[in-house]
């Protein structure tokens, strides 16, 4: 099956940018911190094969759904329930599908990032580090580029995350790169792994985000880590333009979630409306849907014991590492986004020597 979603407009283009970042040899070959160098051992330590590590034999049936349907946040609502299963079914396939190449496309800006990194930080331990996350993003690529090509449904790349992505490869400072990618877009893409490794029927795709799931832990770690010295040693003017910076990235995010909570109303995802048409669903009856579920008291609350990436570990990190200033502060207000900073969840989450974050099974 070779979906029709794959052929349309110039999303499969490439796309050209310029990384005005700065390029920085380091001839002191010092250690900046340790921590960075034991992310760096850990890294090293925890290389892994996609080829040695994973059964790519498993079959997978592309109309089938691959994730548990009890847990599928619009499978529950009543207007999912009323239709046909065969309907159900394919609006489950799609709508994987389509967060499954936001993993992919997300993965290939993340391996960009940290090759930005490699070359633009000025210390010589979070240069060893940042090869290794490119490294890292690179078998991540590779992982779901196998898997989606075994769905034989591509989606294009949100046109938020692009807009995100790019914002942060074409910064001019470092960490603001490290809080486009390492704090905001890996941030939510913890929770996004953790959600998909729990709820998913597939074996592979468990064992591929069960993988990456450990990479990207270590990756939010490194900007937690590296960025709080970083900010420190900055101007005060520098660091209000990285606090702009992440009021910005944040901003982008949170609208395209539907708010901080989600229970906004999300941007129109051109992805998305593609899933709809394809399952035969009118936009329409799908906005209703989430008002009809909105007045019967169903909400999209995260079940008990569920870690809120946004509260408790995205928003705190950028509050701790210094990236939130008392005049983004008043950004923040404006937009209706609370500043969390209560860092309890977050640091009970982290491994002492590395940073690293270790979420519960
Ligand atoms: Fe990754
Ligand atoms: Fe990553």
């Amino acid at each position: 099956m070779n979906d029709t979603a794959t052929t349309q407009t110039d999303w499969t283009q490439s796309d050209v940018l310029k990384a005005p970042t700065e390029i920085c040899w380091q001839f002191d070959y010092e250690i900046s911190q340790q921590k960075l160098l034991n992310l760096y051992k850990k890294a090293k330590q925890h290389q892994w094969d996609a080829d040695e590590q994973l059964d790519w034999s498993i079959e997978i049936d592309p109309s089938q759904p691959i994730i548990d349907q009890n847990a599928h946040l619009f499978l529950r609502l009543p207007f999912f329930q009323r239709l046909p299963k065969a309907q159900r079914d394919t609006f489950a396939a799609h709508s994987t599908a389509q967060l499954l190449s936001q993993f992919l496309h997300g993965e290939q800006g993340a391996l960009m990032t940290a090759s930005v990194l490699t070359h633009a930080v000025p210390d010589y331990d979070a240069k060893l580090y940042c090869a290794t996350q490119a490294m890292d993003e690179a078998r991540h690529v590779e992982v779901y580029e196998r898997y989606v090509r075994k769905l034989a449904i591509t989606y294009p790349i949100s046109p938020w995350l692009k807009e995100l992505i790019d914002a942060t490869l074409a910064a001019d400072h470092y960490a603001k790169v490290m809080v486009g990618m390492n704090m905001v877009v890996e941030g939510l893409a913890l929770a996004a792994f953790h959600n998909m490794r729990r709820t998913t029927t597939c074996p592979l795709l468990r064992s591929i985000t069960e993988y990456v799931l450990r990479d990207e832990s270590r990756h939010v770690a490194f900007g937690n880590v590296y960025l709080r010295e970083t900010i420190a040693q900055m101007h005060p003017d520098e660091r209000e333009d990285v606090a702009q910076f992440a009021f910005e990235a944040v901003k982008g995010m949170a609208d395209a979630q539907g708010g901080p909570d989600g229970k906004g109303q999300r941007k129109a995802d051109p992805g998305f409306m593609k899933v709809l048409e394809h399952c035969g669903i009118e936009l329409h009856d799908f906005l209703q849907a989430l008002q009809e579920a909105g007045a019967a008291g169903i909400n999209f609350k995260l079940p008990p014991g569920h870690v809120h990436s946004f509260r408790d570990l995205m928003m705190p990190a950028l509050v701790r590492v210094g990236a939130v200033t008392e005049r983004s502060r008043a950004l923040y207000a404006q937009a209706g986004i609370p500043v969390w900073d209560d860092v309890s969840v977050l640091e009970s989450m982290e491994d002492a020597d590395t940073g690293d974050i270790v979420f519960p099974e």
